[in-house]
């Protein structure tokens, strides 16, 4: 989704904007511009495209030099990808860069044309930067009250004002925005890896207050104008963690840094040999007496949901339901007080979780947050926080976070199955000193990647393709699937491996490849029968499965062993040979790995 920076300081602030935002280009984006304050004029420069084009475009309009300035990325919503719909908008005394929706900008709208405005976007963004002019008479703050007191919806607004040459103004409401704090410089932005290559400084503005950064100072201040203090916190990410560190795509790094984000989440929440939770605040006894268990979530992350699903049922016998998040809301789920409702996030602004945990909250329900962004809206909200220790995820397919998600999962589950007497405290010991051998299968399945790069070599040209499996595996297939089809743009479903021959096997002929996931030994035999019914209408089989299991060559194509652990553990090693197939055929495909089109890292609207 859109990013926003702005600067204030002494370094030329064209360079300062275009690097941090290059540090966005993650969140997805069509279009960028950025506006800086130069010789007490706003100079504006905006492209469609890459930042490579606003860089050109700069280059040819002679260069932007200025120590105060706005940027954007823009993620399309409201208008097409155009230069004209990018932002900065605004005129010759206001510029604004907005990151999220104005939902109520039509009738705005209406009431700025009567007074003689015009519009030349199709943006709700450009409707903001009216009404700041309308209201503005020489003092910003008033102007900015007075625009916050008309529009609805979720804005991060970065701001400048002509007659106040060193000074970045910042609101927002519901989407997220930090100020960031150098030795005499400051900063806004929509994600810490924006800044990171300046400061680990930085204030997160809550919804409600404005940001002033004069001459490189930040300050806050509620609506009203009474000044706030704020605590200044301190990255735990570093500039190599948000780098491709020799990788060629960022994604490739992320799934080799999954045996180290496994450790690093893990690590702090075994005490004795024994899953502890109890550092967000859920005790063993709170754990014991939830009745129900909710997952909400999207994507990927909702895919995390599904392991966690199988595998707190199995052992822990307790009922879990997985929501996507968008449509939570519309079947009214019946939740109680008694129950915990879990919301799985990345980035923690996700807004579709957020609504849903908004939801939850309302019908009483304790709120878990998963989320591996410290500081995040989802992480503030909800009642108990689990951070995942994944370190920032650049690649808008998700590939460490959902393992770390999984392996929080398997903690909670492990701890819930022994304070409900369901497993024995060797057992449960047992089964978390596994979890803790993931990490080194990992790595050796890291090491046999040529094995991925034969399939996709195989799938590359594929149009259409499924994946089966049954039980967790049909659970881990989900995943498999959605990452190749948001980064090589094959079409491809996730079945119950049973279910295929109540309709979908229709579709199955020599052009219909089957990747099929068996690793759970218990359903080996029915799985592998229904591998052969697709064999048998000639479709080319895949299959992920243990290293020392023995599969005939008339079942399978081509099988990709790998190591074997505890069956319940599986998904966390059969997942990486998935990711990987999923990143080689996006490669040989040609498309951009990292930011795969029509995609944002983040989805902050519903
Ligand atoms: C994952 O590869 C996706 N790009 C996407 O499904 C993602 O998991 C989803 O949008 C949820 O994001 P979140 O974890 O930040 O809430």
């Amino acid at each position: 989704m859109c990013g926003i920076v702005g600067y204030v300081g002494a370094r030329d602030c064209t360079e300062v904007l275009l690097n941090s935002l290059s540090k966005l280009e993650y969140r997805g984006y069509d279009s960028a511009g950025i506006a800086v304050l130069e010789n007490d004029e706003i100079r504006t420069c905006k492209a469609q495209g890459r930042l490579a084009n606003l860089e050109v475009k700069i280059k040819q309009a002679g260069g932007m030099s200025g120590h105060c300035g706005i940027g954007h990325t823009r993620w399309a919503t409201h208008g097409e990808p155009s230069d004209i719909n990018s932002h900065p908008h605004g005129n010759a005394i206001v510029s604004i860069v907005h990151n999220g929706i104005i939902e109520n900008y039509k009738i705005l709208k209406e009431r700025l044309e009567k007074k003689g405005y015009t519009f030349i976007s199709q943006t709700d963004t450009e409707i903001v930067a009216k009404l700041l002019d309308h209201y503005y008479n020489g003092d910003p703050i008033e102007a900015i009250r007075k625009t916050e007191a008309k529009i609805e919806g979720s804005y991060a607004l970065g701001i400048l004002f002509r007659d106040f040459p060193n000074t970045v103004y910042a609101m927002r409401n519901d989407s997220p925005l930090i100020v960031a704090k150098g030795d005499g410089e400051a900063f806004i932005a929509s994600d810490v890896p924006a800044v990171l290559q300046y400061t680990k400084e930085y204030y997160l503005l809550e919804s409600g207050e404005i940001a002033i950064l004069k001459d490189g100072v930040p300050s806050f201040m509620t609506l009203d104008g009474e000044p706030i203090e704020k605590e200044l916190l301190v990255a735990n990410w570093d500039m190599e963690s948000a780098e491709k560190g020799g990788y060629e795509h960022f994604m490739l790094k992320e799934i080799h840094e999954q045996p180290t984000a496994i450790k690093t989440t893990i690590t702090p929440r075994i005490i004795d040999g024994m899953p502890n939770i109890e550092e967000c605040g859920v005790t063993p006894e709170m754990l014991r007496d939830f009745s129900n268990i909710f997952v909400v979530a999207c994507g990927t992350a909702m895919h995390a949901g599904l392991v966690g699903k199988y595998v707190i049922e199995k052992i822990a016998r307790v009922s879990v339901t997985v929501d996507v998040a968008s449509e939570f809301r519309y079947r009214s789920p019946i939740i109680s007080p008694n129950d915990l409702v879990i919301l799985v996030s990345q980035s923690g602004e996700t807004a579709d979780t957020r609504a849903a945990l908004r939801l939850a909250k309302e019908q009483g329900a304790k709120t878990l947050a998963i989320v591996n962004v410290k500081g995040s809206s989802i992480a503030r909200e909800a009642d108990f926080v689990l951070y995942t220790h994944a370190g920032p995820e650049i690649s808008v397919a998700s590939t460490k976070a959902y393992m770390v998600q999984i392996a929080v999962f398997y903690l909670i589950a492990f701890e819930l199955a022994y304070v409900k007497g369901k497993i024995s405290e060797e057992e449960c010991c047992r089964l978390t000193k596994e979890l803790t051998n993931v990490p080194k299968f990992i790595d050796v399945i890291l090491s046999q990647k040529d094995n991925c790069q034969y399939v996709a070599s195989q799938l590359v040209n594929s149009e259409n393709l499924l994946y089966i499996g049954r039980g967790l595996d049909y659970a881990l297939s989900m995943e498999g699937s959605l990452k190749l089809k948001e980064i090589s743009y094959i079409h491809s479903e996730s079945y119950a491996a049973g279910e295929l021959k109540h309709g979908t096997i229709s579709l199955v002929t020599e052009h219909m490849p089957v990747i099929a996931v068996v690793t759970q030994r218990d359903l080996f035999d029915k799985t592998i029968s229904n591998v052969k019914e697709v064999k048998a209408r000639h479709a080319k089989t895949f299959i992920v499965t243990h290293q020392y299991i023995n599969i005939d060559n008339d079942v399978a194509d081509y099988k990709i062993g790998i190591p074997t652990i505890d069956d319940l553990l599986m998904p966390m090693l059969a997942v990486v040979p998935l990711q990987l197939i999923a990143y080689y055929t996006s490669v040989l495909r040609g498309n951009d790995v990292d930011k795969p089109r029509n995609l944002a890292k983040s989805v902050t609207v519903e």
